[in-house]
């Protein structure tokens, strides 16, 4: 599929010179100002999510000419093709499927009128491990003589299910204890292994290739701290979550759950990658949070440009990064239990879009992803927001904040809500008269995303939202979203320090600066 780039459309030539004439000193006050209906005009209601964007700096003409440059890019073609099926991931020739992952089953008699037409074989067997899977969860769930859930894993093998099993802490079986080890520093599985026993620990180990040396480093030592203890039994203490189920028998275990290539790593928490997830909060939970995703999907899928939440949020995105420059964005997720969002979301993000060339390797002349940082509301206020409100960068900030909270303490959810809406109204409204260091300059846009309550559904809903967002921006950019080539070059050199540190050599073939490193740490026992 042959597409144009995005700056060489008409649309990006007119979103310049819209820029330059009005973009640039836009002032969100003034549109507000001369606006009643901007409010209603520049919200958009999606699946269990309200996203109020009328504080971003953007008017109706600029969204005409950022729905324009979506059209001409072939957005709505690509994303079509993703549901197709079609080999998307085109460096590694791999289709683009974890949207099936939430996808009920279809009736025989309705495959060919349905989203799944091209992948009903597909969706079986997606069926059938779920299922697999979730019977395996609620039999955990049922044993009590299984206290400790461990899994081992690292990025999409670790962010998600970890982000959600936090989200969704008051939905979490009691007299289950969850622990994620993700980082090669001994440090981190040590400290778990000191407080769980190998006869009520469960070693979950999430690998989607099993051959991520971290994670190969940390099962290897979970399985010799098992036997060392006395454990025997590894069909009943440990599974894999992976592709690659001959690596994981070959490692010695037999309890296996697979998915396909056709996952992407960082898109995986919906397959069986969510184990703990679906061990914490049950198979029914796990489904709720499957239909919160799909709702979202079908969003997606069938809205139309201007009225399809996660191309509205990404067609703001491409507007700060490429018109007004501005190089980050911080997520404010004012719930403290979405605390681990905004690493799920750097990876979705950065991993994704932190490109450099087009999908045929061509150097890109405009920015891509930007950074993505935040904290959970209201610590952030007490850290970072004073350069939001005063620093010398505009720093765009994403809100998310839920209506009804799950505790009964007087007083706390009001005051959180208070002080996420003073937030997003500060950055905008400023503080004009003040003079020096009291001036707010205002003006600093934010997008504010509502939830009704955070439960399985709808924290499913918000994670589709933001992986489709991700999806929209990479389209946009003409770039492929699902390969990580950045990864792998620290690994091959890894694997080449690594002997260097164990033993005495010949170093004068690397730069200096790492052999006068390595002269400095000594050598290691292997
Ligand atoms: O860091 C690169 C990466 O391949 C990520 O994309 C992936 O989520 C992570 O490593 C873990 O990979 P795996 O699940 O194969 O162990």
């Amino acid at each position: 599929m042959t597409r144009l780039s995005c700056d060489r459309t008409p649309a990006w030539g007119a979103l310049q010179t819209h820029f330059n004439a009005h973009g640039r000193a836009f002032d969100a006050r003034v549109a507000f100002a001369g606006d009643a209906g901007r409010f209603e005009a520049f919200s958009q209601s999606a699946p269990h999510i309200f996203a109020d964007l009328s504080k971003n700096l953007i008017d109706g003409e600029t969204q005409q000419l950022l729905l324009e440059l979506a059209r001409l890019t072939g957005v709505q073609t690509h994303r079509d093709a993703m549901f197709a099926g079609a080999p998307i991931n085109n460096t590694e020739q791999r289709a683009v499927m974890h949207w099936l992952l939430r996808h009920p089953l279809v009736a025989p008699s309705d495959v060919a009128q349905s989203a799944v037409k091209n992948v009903a074989a597909e969706l079986t067997a997606v069926h059938d491990v779920l299922n697999a899977m979730l019977a395996y969860a609620q039999a955990v769930r049922a044993d009590e003589a299984i206290t400790d859930v461990v899994n081992i894993g690292i990025g999409g093998s670790d962010l998600g299910p970890q982000m959600a099993v936090l989200a969704l802490d008051q939905f979490v079986l009691p007299g289950k204890r969850f622990h994620f080890v993700s980082n090669v520093d001994g440090h981190e599985l040590a400290a778990v292994l000191k407080r769980v026993k190998p006869e009520s620990t469960l070693f979950l180990i999430a690998s989607k290739t099993f051959t991520t040396i971290e994670t190969m480093t940390n099962a290897q030592s979970a399985k010799s701290w098992f036997q060392s203890q006395g454990g025997t039994d590894i069909a009943r203490h440990f599974a894999a979550l992976t592709t690659n189920v001959s690596a994981a028998n070959a490692f010695g275990i037999s309890t296996t759950f697979g998915f396909w290539d056709w996952v992407g790593g960082r898109y995986s928490m919906w397959s069986a990658i969510g184990l703990p997830l679906a061990i914490a909060i049950g198979a029914e939970g796990f489904r709720e949070f499957l239909a919160g995703a799909h709702d979202m999907d079908e969003h997606f899928r069938t809205s139309a440009l201007a009225s399809n939440l996660p191309v509205r949020l990404a067609l703001l995105d491409v507007w700060y990064r490429n018109f007004h420059g501005f190089t980050s964005r911080s997520i404010a997720p004012y719930h403290s239990a979405l605390r681990r969002l905004p690493a799920y979301l750097q990876q979705l993000e950065m991993e994704s879009n932190g490109k450099r060339v087009n999908r045929s390797g061509e150097s890109l002349a405009y920015g891509t992803s930007p950074v993505l940082w935040g904290e959970p509301g209201t610590n952030g206020q007490h850290a970072y927001f004073q350069m939001l409100h005063q620093g010398t960068d505009v720093v765009p900030v994403e809100f998310v904040a839920v209506k009804k909270p799950k505790h009964d303490l007087p007083g706390h959810h009001d005051l959180l809500l208070a002080n996420v809406l003073a937030q997003a109204q500060a950055l905008m409204a400023g503080k004009a008269d003040a003079g020096g260091h009291r001036h707010f300059p205002g003006n600093r846009p934010s997008t504010f995303l509502l939830l009704d309550e955070l439960t399985p559904t709808s924290l499913g809903a918000l994670i589709a939202l933001q992986e489709h967002r991700v999806f929209v921006t990479g389209s946009l950019w003409g770039i492929n979203s699902f390969d990580q080539w950045g990864v792998e070059l620290g690994k091959v050199l890894c694997r080449d320090l690594l002997p260097r540190l164990t033993a005495v050599g010949d170093d004068a073939d690397l730069d200096a600066s790492t052999a006068g490193l390595i002269a400095r740490l000594g050598t290691f026992p292997a």
